[in-house]
């Protein structure tokens, strides 16, 4: 696939990846910015007038901003079913915990393992469509709904197989503990994880990474060193669930055991804050799902003031947070947890491509990444936090395709 866009402005994060502390607000912009590309790698960009003869001729986006496209390093798919009652009865007064049994992970599990395989896809494909008609290029799918060795396998087949019906760049973590299945020990489930789950999925080539919930409701901080042991003996990366409910040090446990990245960090510690900053981690932060539990953001101008790495995310499930929208993401993110629009273009396209090992082919616009690329309706990219509740994307180019019906 070869083409050229022309728009009033182009915006892409630049520098070494992950970007953190004041790198993460460093943007390259350019009025009157051109991209170009051939056999879907970007071969050009830079001013319009710059634009070499063999581009062809740019389709002009005048009163357009051209981003890269966004990577959602963090969602819930493949589901099947949604939980709005539980979201109602949150606001008359109960709380995650409380709906956590009958309802909650439990209820996504029994869900999913109800379901035919049909179904379950059937379900995801239009979620993953809509993804795309919001500008998401590149995601995670998860497990973490299966709840058994079997059960947690297929599920991780069935998100391989989204992933290969998708236009995006689909990348498959293994939430290998996520909630301790009903009528089992904690102790016996993180073994059969770590013993038989793990090694499992490596052998079947279904996972790239491997993920775990730590929380009083969940897992423990041995748990979390047991099953980073069985990532690194498979060779997977480890990315942690930490303090998202309670503050449990899971942050800076899981960056001590050389974690990919650590999610939620709403009730990170001092000690977790000074973790992230010495780098090699990145902290994801899920501002929708803090909106919709009415949790507390983290300290996220501490966090980028300390030069940590920092990474948005949908955290797409029926639970927590049933938006798919990273325009969404953006804007609450601005608006709750105080980012920059342009902090926030770095963390939801540069900074989740490395999570999810992608850095090498998207996240920015650079020659010789693939033509994953955004035209939003906004003069500058500032209006995607802006105007909340619009989704803001025009065309979505994957690997230099136009995608969806936008
Ligand atoms: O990231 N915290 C654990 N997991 C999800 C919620 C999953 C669910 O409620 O189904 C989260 O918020
Ligand atoms: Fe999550």
């Amino acid at each position: 696939m070869n083409g050229a866009l022309v728009a009033s402005t182009l915006a892409t994060p630049t520098g070494p990846v992950p970007a953190g502390g004041a790198a993460l607000g460093d943007v390259r912009v350019l009025a009157d910015g051109a991209v170009a590309w051939e056999d879907s790698t970007i071969t050009y960009v830079g001013p319009a007038d710059g634009l070499p003869g063999s581009a062809g001729d740019p389709q002009v986006l005048r009163g357009c901003t051209v981003v890269p496209g966004f990577v959602d390093a963090h969602t819930h798919l493949p589901f099947v079913g949604w939980r709005a009652d539980e979201f109602e009865a949150r606001l008359a007064g109960k709380t995650y915990r409380d709906l956590h049994g009958e309802g909650g992970i439990y209820r996504s599990s029994r869900s999913l393992n109800a379901a035919s395989d049909d179904e379950v896809l059937e379900f995801c494909r239009p979620l993953v469509r809509e993804m795309a008609d919001h500008g998401t290029t590149a995601l995670e799918l998860k497990t973490g709904y299966g709840l058994s060795v079997e059960a947690e396998l297929r599920q991780a087949r069935l998100a391989r197989c989204l992933a290969e019906e998708a236009p995006q760049t689909c990348t498959v973590t293994l939430l290998a503990c996520h909630a301790v299945p009903e009528g089992v020990e904690r102790a016996d489930w993180v073994r059969l994880a770590c013993e038989e789950l793990i090694p499992a999925a490596e052998a079947e080539k279904l996972a790239d990474a491997v993920d775990i919930y730590v929380e009083d409701i969940a897992f423990s901080l041995d748990d979390l060193a047991a099953v980073a042991e069985a990532a690194a003996a498979a060779g997977l990366p480890l990315r942690c669930h930490a303090d998202q409910l309670g503050p449990s040090r899971a942050v800076e446990a899981a960056v001590a055991l050389g974690a990919r990245s650590v999610d939620h960090l709403n009730h990170v510690s001092e000690g977790g804050v000074a973790a992230l900053a010495a780098g090699g981690t990145v902290g994801v932060l899920l501002p929708t799902s803090t909106f919709f539990l009415r949790a507390n953001p983290p300290p996220t101008r501490t966090l980028v003031n300390a030069g940590a790495a920092l990474a948005i995310a949908s955290d797409f499930n029926p639970g927590t947070s049933p938006t798919l929208s990273m325009p969404e993401v953006v804007s609450t993110v601005c608006t709750l947890y105080r980012l920059t629009p342009h902090e926030a273009l770095t963390a939801a396209t540069m900074n989740p491509a490395w999570v999810l090992g992608l850095a090498h082919r998207t996240g920015t616009l650079e020659v010789g990444k693939r033509a994953d690329i955004l035209v939003l309706d906004a003069d500058a990219f500032r209006q995607v936090p802006y105007r909340s509740g619009h989704n803001p994307v025009r065309h979505t180019y994957i690997d230099g395709r136009k995608v969806g019906e936008r």
